[in-house]
């Protein structure tokens, strides 16, 4: 399965680049991935036009299936009424075929409308875990804007997941294979606990920090082996950004129970 994830898109900035966009959405097509992960930050001011002129860009992208998530910054002005108009359902779950198999994909939208922090909130936990456990026909793979781990590089670390223990126990608990996140503008991937997050930078503006330029991730699932290859658009094949065996290793075990830590709470108007 090959996954592209690219984020921090950025229209409406003035440090957005037009021209790094339309390579990475030229080189995707070439790639032809299964799945296309768009992790948040489409626009800067969450504005109607910025949602307008990036769905210009992000229609040419010939992968059936694309997957949006919600950033902070599409979250301001009430953009969220935007992106859902244009983009579709901020929260969702969705099965995507490759060969061989289907991967379960969840969207989760970690923002607040004009907050930079993150959150994903107790009402979601049970739903999370009733779409991913005992999915096995292919990997688990989770799209959420906001960081659940630090991302080196990024200078003070600020908008972590407010509740980031909580969903990084839950994560554990269901084995989600990968987690595809932005929002830091710097690429970087953690394996921790069986757990790999992957974080893209920013594809298409100047908003980088410290040595990364724009970028993107091409992540591929062999049956052995799960490779990240971060491009530059614009520049070619890449440079290798990390591996991982497909099944998690950790010598970590850890023997309480699981929900001695986390319990799921239950909206209170869904029935049993
Ligand atoms: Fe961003
Ligand atoms: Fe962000």
């Amino acid at each position: 399965m090959k996954v592209v994830q690219m984020s921090d898109i950025h229209v409406g900035s003035g440090l957005f680049r037009p021209e790094l966009l339309s390579s990475a959405i030229e080189e995707t097509n070439a790639l032809q991935p299964d799945l296309v992960a768009v992790v948040g930050d489409l626009t800067t001011e969450g504005y109607r036009w910025e949602f307008e002129e990036a769905k210009g860009y992000l229609d040419r992208i010939e992968c059936e299936n694309v997957v949006y998530a919600m950033g902070n910054h599409d979250a301001r002005s009430v953009g969220y009424r935007y992106f859902e108009e244009l983009f579709g359902m901020r929260e969702g779950a969705f099965v995507v075929p490759f060969p061989g198999g289907e991967a379960k994909v969840v969207v989760l939208d970690s923002t607040k409308p004009d907050l930079d922090d993150g959150e994903v909130g107790r009402e979601h936990y049970a739903w999370l875990d009733s779409e991913f456990r005992g999915w096995e026909r292919g990997p688990k793979i989770l799209m959420i804007h906001h960081h659940i781990l630090a991302v080196p590089g990024t200078g003070r670390d600020v908008n972590i997941l407010s509740d980031a223990g909580d969903v990084m126990a839950i994560l554990r608990e269901l084995k989600v294979d990968v987690v595809l996140s932005g929002h830091r503008h710097v690429p970087y991937v953690w394996s921790i606990s069986g757990v790999r997050i992957i974080h893209s930078g920013t594809v298409s503006s100047m908003r980088v920090r410290g040595t990364m330029p724009p970028s993107y991730n091409v992540i591929e699932f062999g049956p052995e082996e799960v490779s990240i290859t971060l491009r530059e658009p614009g520049k070619g094949e890449g440079e290798p950004l990390a591996s991982f065996s497909r099944e998690p290793v950790t010598s970590s075990r850890f023997y309480p129970d699981f929900n001695r830590f986390v319990k799921y709470d239950r909206l209170p108007f869904l029935k049993e």
